[in-house]
């Protein structure tokens, strides 16, 4: 498995997960018949999203990647770049989701491995994660990958987050 940047090539298989996504209660922002109709557009707009001018102020660059399987799109990975409060709070500086298909093999484990690279490249040395309190997989994802508890915190919404530095 690699880490890819998105691709319209993925097409068929990230249709597939954005069905089991939103089937699992997650992505429902997203028209799956808007994507479908223009992928290639979706893709620009997503790769676009997370550069400086289309962010509101306050909130951190990103970079986003996709964990591919040959042709199979498993999963994505976002790698923030500014350490923002709310990075360096309650969001830290990784997302990842697998798609719920493939959860429970090791892909949650090594996006995050593969991540944590991508971050090394690009110079940080150390790396925030958080996950919610209840997010057993996540957390379990995080300590395997070198993650070492700090503290709690609750984010906007009253979740309790756990944080974790990585170094790298
Ligand atoms: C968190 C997530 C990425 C894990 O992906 P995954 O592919 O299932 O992860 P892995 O297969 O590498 O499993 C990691 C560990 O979690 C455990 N695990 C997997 N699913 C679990 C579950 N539902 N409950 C408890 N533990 C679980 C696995 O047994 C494994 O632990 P082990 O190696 O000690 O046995 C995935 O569940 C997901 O995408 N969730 C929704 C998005 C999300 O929560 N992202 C993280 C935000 S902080």
């Amino acid at each position: 498995m690699e880490l890819v940047k998105p691709d319209a090539a993925y097409r068929d298989s990230f249709l597939e997960g954005l069905l089991e996504f939103q089937a699992d209660g997650m992505d429902d922002y997203l028209s799956y018949e808007r994507v479908k109709q223009d992928f290639p557009g979706y893709v620009k707009r997503l790769i676009k999203s997370g550069k400086p001018f289309f962010l509101p102020p306050g909130q951190s660059p990103y970079h986003l990647y996709w964990l591919v399987d040959g042709d199979e799109y498993v999963g994505r990975l976002s790698l923030r770049t500014k350490n923002t409060r709310d990075v360096m709070s309650y969001l830290g500086h990784i997302g990842y989701a697998i798609r719920p298909g493939r959860r429970g093999r090791g892909c949650g484990t090594e996006i995050l491995r593969l991540g944590l690279i991508n971050a090394r490249k690009m110079g940080f040395e150390r790396v925030l994660l958080t996950c919610a309190d209840f997010n057993e997989a996540s957390r379990r994802v995080i300590v395997k990958n070198g993650g070492v508890y700090e503290n709690s915190v609750p984010d906007p919404q009253g979740i309790v987050r756990e944080r974790y530095w990585i170094e790298l």
